[in-house]
Parts: structure tokens; C-alpha cells; sequence
């Protein structure tokens, strides 16, 4: 049986990534190691969670002795690593704990990788980001060939783990993968990204923080594509490649939340415009990327991958996720968050 290794597996969207694998490949032993931060709930696993085929190990992938460890037991068939500090505004009030997490981390997993893994057939595969490229004006998209030029402490660390994942690769052999993925959105999202946060604010009848004139362009994918992406990159992508993960699906935040508002008024049986009245733009984020575009065809082209969702039919399973399970959102909600939220959009 094949051991392989979900990091960051009880977040949102490493939780649908084991779900992914645990479902389709009883022939794997998944194993998920999360250290529980608030963006790590072993609530968004409840349906996984008795799979003979899954166990959940809570640790820490900066801790080096407590890594080294883990894989010099399980020497690990494959590694699919999603642990990390994932929040733009939180990498601004606080960008040492994203050096820590996402590059020190990181550089841990591989540096056990690098001893214990068999480097012939083990595969480790790093999930990231697209905001690794820095930012387009109103023309273009990214390829799997467009310079880095993170602009945000998190698309920093996001970057330098990408580029320390190659360097193991071309210094020591590894085998590797590497995805960078457009904004993500679906059930179990934690509300402190945008579609997640306005759902909750529209439920608490509170106002909508759109930042700056709303005008930043973000291309939004379903999560669940994400993770049979990441399936399709990890069984049949080539060692050593990037492939750019999008949804061709471009929405300007301001537009995106009159939409999520007037689904949301339907849903809710409120009148139209009821929601939107919510919407208060507040101060921008400090070096706003203005705009994300992701250009995907060498995964479709060279591996077959599709979105299967369109944009309405996922945001409408999205909110009636939301609205089924409010209890895992007052659980979210409580204690910290407060404190977070005061702090943010005071
Ligand atoms: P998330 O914040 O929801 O989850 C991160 C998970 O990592 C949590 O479960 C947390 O407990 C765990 N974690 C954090 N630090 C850890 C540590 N030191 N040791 C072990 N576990 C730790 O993040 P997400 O949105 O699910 O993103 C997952 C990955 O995908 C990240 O690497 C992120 O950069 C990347 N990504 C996210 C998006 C998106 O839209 N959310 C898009 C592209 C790429
Ligand atoms: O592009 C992929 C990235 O997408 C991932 O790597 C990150 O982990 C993920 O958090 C996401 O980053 P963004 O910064 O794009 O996502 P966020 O949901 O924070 O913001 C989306 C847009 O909405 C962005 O332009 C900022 C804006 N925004 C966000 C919040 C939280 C608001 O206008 N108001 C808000 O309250």
C-alpha cells in the first residue's frame, strides 16, 4: 500500500484534497499532518474521518526532529504539500510567521524528503500560488513561464518555497511538481476570505468591506476542480514541471459581491438589493495586486484537465454549503476571529 502525505490536510483546501484521494484510492494510506492553527479544522473532515485508509497526525513541519522522524518511519511514497500561512492581509501585520510556515517549513519537509524518500518513484509535489507572479494590468495572463515578482510578504514566502522545491530537485534529484493556482472558492472556505467573509456579514446583516474602489480582478475557481487538478498533476504530470491551475473565470470584487448578494437576497427570500445596501468600501489593502489572469492550457492541453463547474452553479453550492452548516461557522466565528476581525476592519 502507497503512504502518502497531505500536509495542511484539515484546512480548506487541503480537506478536500484528502477527501479526493481517501475516496478514490483505497489503495493509498493517506496520512494528514496539520498542526491545528485557527485555519485548520478537523471539522471539515467529519465524513473522512473513519476511512480505514486515512489518519490524521497533528504536528508542527517546522519542527525538524518531529519531521525527521515521521518520514524516517513512513518513508513516504509521495508527499502533497499544501501547509501554510494562506492570507494576504495576515502576511502584511505579520510576514515573519510566513517565512517560518511557508519557507522554513517547507525547506523541513524536503530536507526529510531528501533522506528518507525514495528518490527514483517519490513525488513532491508543492501547492501554490499565482500571486508567486506578481500582478497584470488589464491585458495578459500568466503562464507556467512568466517571471516571479511576488508583491505581498505571503507571495514572497509563496515564491521562495516554490523556487527552494526546484533547487531540491536540480541539486539533489528529487522528484517534483509544482502548481500555481488562481483564487479558490467552495464549502469550508474560513471567513476571512472575501467570499466566505461576505457570506457571513451578509447572514450578520453586517456591512461588506470592499477595499479600495473594488475594481482588483481576481479569476476564481471551484475547489473541488482544484483538488482533481492536483490529482491529475500528481499521477500524470512530468518531474520537474509547474503547471498553471485557473478557472477562466475573471470577476472584478466589486461585481463578484453584487452577485453573491443578489444569490444570496434569492436564497434568503430578502428583497432585491437588500444585501448590497451592505457593501461599504474601506481603505486598500497596501500593495494590492490589481489584477489576476491564469493561462492553464498546458495542463488542459497536456493532461486533460477541466474545470466541471461553472461560476453560478458553484457559488450557489457554496452559499447553500454556508446555509446548511451554520454551526461550523459560528464554530470559526467564535473567540479568535473576533479578535482578528476587530483588528482588520476596524
Ligand atoms: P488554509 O489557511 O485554509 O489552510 C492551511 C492549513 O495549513 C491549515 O489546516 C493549517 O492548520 C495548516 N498549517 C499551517 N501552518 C502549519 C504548520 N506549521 N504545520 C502544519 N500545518 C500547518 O489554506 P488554503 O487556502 O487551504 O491553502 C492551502 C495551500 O494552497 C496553501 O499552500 C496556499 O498557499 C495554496 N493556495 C491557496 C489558494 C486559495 O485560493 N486559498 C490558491 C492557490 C494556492
Ligand atoms: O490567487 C490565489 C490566492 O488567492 C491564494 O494564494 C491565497 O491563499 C488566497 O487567500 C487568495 O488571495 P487573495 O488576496 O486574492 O484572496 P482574498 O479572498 O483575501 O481577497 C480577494 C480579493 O478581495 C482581493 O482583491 C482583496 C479583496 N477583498 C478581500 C477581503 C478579505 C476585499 O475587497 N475585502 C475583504 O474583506
Amino acid at each position: 500500500m502507497k503512504k502518502i502525505l497531505v500536509t495542511g490536510g484539515a484546512g480548506f483546501i487541503g480537506s478536500h484534497v484528502v477527501r479526493q484521494f481517501v475516496n478514490k484510492y483505497r489503495e493509498y494510506h493517506i496520512f494528514n499532518l496539520d498542526k491545528l492553527t485557527y485555519a485548520g479544522n478537523l471539522e471539515n473532515l467529519t465524513d473522512t474521518d473513519k476511512a480505514p485508509n486515512y489518519t490524521f497526525i497533528k504536528g508542527d513541519i517546522c519542527d525538524a526532529e518531529f519531521i525527521q522522524n515521521l518520514f524516517s518511519v513512513h518513508r513516504f511514497d509521495g508527499v502533497i504539500h499544501l501547509a501554510a500561512e494562506s492570507h494576504v492581509d495576515r502576511s502584511i501585520t505579520n510576514p515573519m510567521e510566513f517565512v517560518q510556515t511557508n519557507v522554513i517549513g517547507t525547506v523541513t519537509l524536503l530536507n526529510a524528503f531528501k533522506s528518507f524518500c525514495n528518490k527514483d518513484s517519490a513525488i513532491f509535489y508543492h501547492v501554490s500560488t499565482d500571486e508567486v507572479y506578481g500582478e497584470l494590468s488589464d491585458e495578459g495572463k500568466f503562464t507556467e513561464t512568466t517571471s516571479y515578482s511576488p508583491n505581498s510578504p505571503y507571495s514572497a514566502s509563496k515564491a521562495s518555497s516554490d523556487h527552494f522545491v526546484r533547487a531540491y530537485h536540480e541539486t539533489y534529484g528529487i522528484q517534483i511538481r509544482i502548481s500555481n493556482c488562481s483564487n479558490n472558492y467552495g464549502s469550508h472556505h474560513f471567513p476571512e476570505k472575501l467570499i466566505p467573509l461576505m457570506i457571513n456579514n451578509i447572514l450578520n446583516k453586517k456591512p461588506l468591506p470592499v477595499y479600495g474602489r473594488g475594481e482588483n480582478v481576481r479569476d476564481w475557481l471551484f475547489v473541488e476542480d482544484h483538488a482533481k487538478a492536483i490529482d491529475t498533476i500528481f499521477h500524470n504530470g512530468r518531474n520537474g514541471e509547474t503547471y498553471n491551475i485557473g478557472g477562466n473565470n475573471e470577476w472584478k470584487n466589486i461585481d463578484l459581491v453584487k452577485l453573491l448578494c443578489n444569490q444570496m437576497d434569492e436564497k434568503l427570500g430578502n428583497p432585491n438589493n437588500t444585501s448590497s445596501q451592505l457593501i461599504s468600501y474601506v481603505t486598500d489593502r497596501a500593495g494590492h495586486d490589481f489584477r489576476y489572469a491564469i493561462d492553464s492550457s498546458k495542463l488542459m492541453n497536456e493532461l486533460g484537465w477541466n474545470p466541471s463547474v461553472t461560476f453560478e452553479q458553484g457559488l450557489s453550492k457554496t452559499i447553500d454549503w454556508y446555509l446548511a452548516n451554520k454551526t461550523w461557522l459560528d464554530h470559526v466565528t467564535s473567540g479568535a476571529y473576533q479578535k482578528y476581525y476587530e483588528q482588520m476592519y476596524k
